[in-house]
């Protein structure tokens, strides 16, 4: 490999964080609202600051390495006199230190700045969220002063652009860290323990958050979808959610209903206006209106929910949806049935 090839590796860090700038539904780096913002000019600033001292620290490294060439070749030549080159070391040492400890104090000032800034930012709120954490999922509950105006959601969070958000996070029997990068930090729900995140999400769009710790086998299919969305389509959104669910249309959705509502599936599961009323698995009143099923595991498409009734071990092992065993009719009215709520 020819020398300047072998330096590369060096650059590589550099040429990473280069190249992922930019627009994306998870990403840090494309703040949707003010508390991510914050948290993007920290980390821009983190990065310019290393950044600087780390290609400062190659270019010594690069100037000590041709000097002890430069000496090599010239071996057997009597060392030059140096008279001022003590004093002048010296300044050098004491330069580098204070340039050290001004990166170091100007990166300590911002991240106490936007973390006060941060923990500052409760106070006005329109809107109430609790979000549990469950192995292996998010319940979503949209809080109301009026009880009928409440309900259940899983997996999936809808917010009104520019409105602030108060969510509150709570867990029943794992730690999971709660993370939308485009919108916010970091924020663990911990059994027996109320946090709360307060963020105001300013662009609309769709963006996806992600379980930001290790919680266990689903670690990684523990993610949910947020869509931020104009005020009016997000009132019409919520109007709609506290709707019981719709009558099946056709035989076999009844059929699927009928079987939903006297088997295994209405123990753990709620559907409002069915007899289905369980409260320990996604409530799925609405269920078809969601992007995915399973925390993110699957698109929502009839044949994934298929799939997933007749082997969630098969695609999320460990999780709680146990195996029912049925007959591919009984499967067929059941998919059916949960592809008409709307
Ligand atoms: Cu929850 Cu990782």
């Amino acid at each position: 490999m020819n020398r300047p090839l072998r330096l590369l590796p060096l650059l590589a860090p550099l040429l990473l964080l280069a190249g992922c700038d930019g627009a994306g539904v998870q990403s840090v780096l494309d703040p949707a609202g003010p508390q991510a913002d914050r948290i993007d000019i920290v980390w821009r600033l983190m990065l310019w600051v290393c950044g600087a001292f780390y290609l400062m620290v190659l270019g010594f490294l690069a100037v000590a390495v041709l000097r002890h060439r430069r000496r090599r070749r010239a071996e057997g030549e009597p060392p030059e006199p140096h008279p001022g080159r003590e004093g002048g070391l010296r300044a050098a040492l004491a330069g580098w230190v204070g340039l050290i400890a001004l990166g170091l104090l100007t990166l300590i000032a911002a991240s106490y700045v936007v973390d006060r800034r941060l923990a500052h930012a409760s106070g006005k709120q329109g809107l109430n969220v609790q979000v549990t954490a469950h192995q292996w999922w998010w319940e979503v509950e949209y809080l109301d002063e009026d009880p009928s105006k409440r309900f259940k959601t899983a997996n999936e969070l809808r917010l009104p652009a520019g409105v602030p958000v108060r969510i509150e996070l709570r867990s029943s029997d794992v730690i999971h860290s709660f993370w939308v990068p485009n919108l916010h930090g970091k924020l663990d729900l911990i059994p027996g323990r109320a946090n709360e995140i307060h963020l105001i999400p300013e662009r609309t769009g769709r963006f996806r958050g992600q379980c930001a710790e290790f919680c266990g086998l689903q670690h990684a299919h523990m993610a949910f979808d947020v869509t931020v969305e104009e005020r009016g389509a997000f009132e019409a959104w919520r109007a709609h959610q506290v709707t019981t669910a719709a009558e099946p249309a056709t035989e076999l959705a009844r059929k699927g209903r009928e079987h939903f509502e006297t088997s295994h599936c209405a123990m753990c599961h709620a559907i409002r206006g069915t007899k289905a009323a369980g409260s320990v698995a996604p409530d799925l009143t609405h269920l078809a209106g969601r992007a995915t099923i399973a925390a993110g595991a699957l698109p929502n498409t009839r044949g994934n929910l298929a799939a997933w009734i007749a082997d969630p071990q098969g695609i999320k092992p460990g999780s709680r949806m146990p195996f029912i065993g049925l007959e591919p009719d009984e499967l067929d009215a059941l998919t059916a049935y949960l592809e008409t709520l709307r």
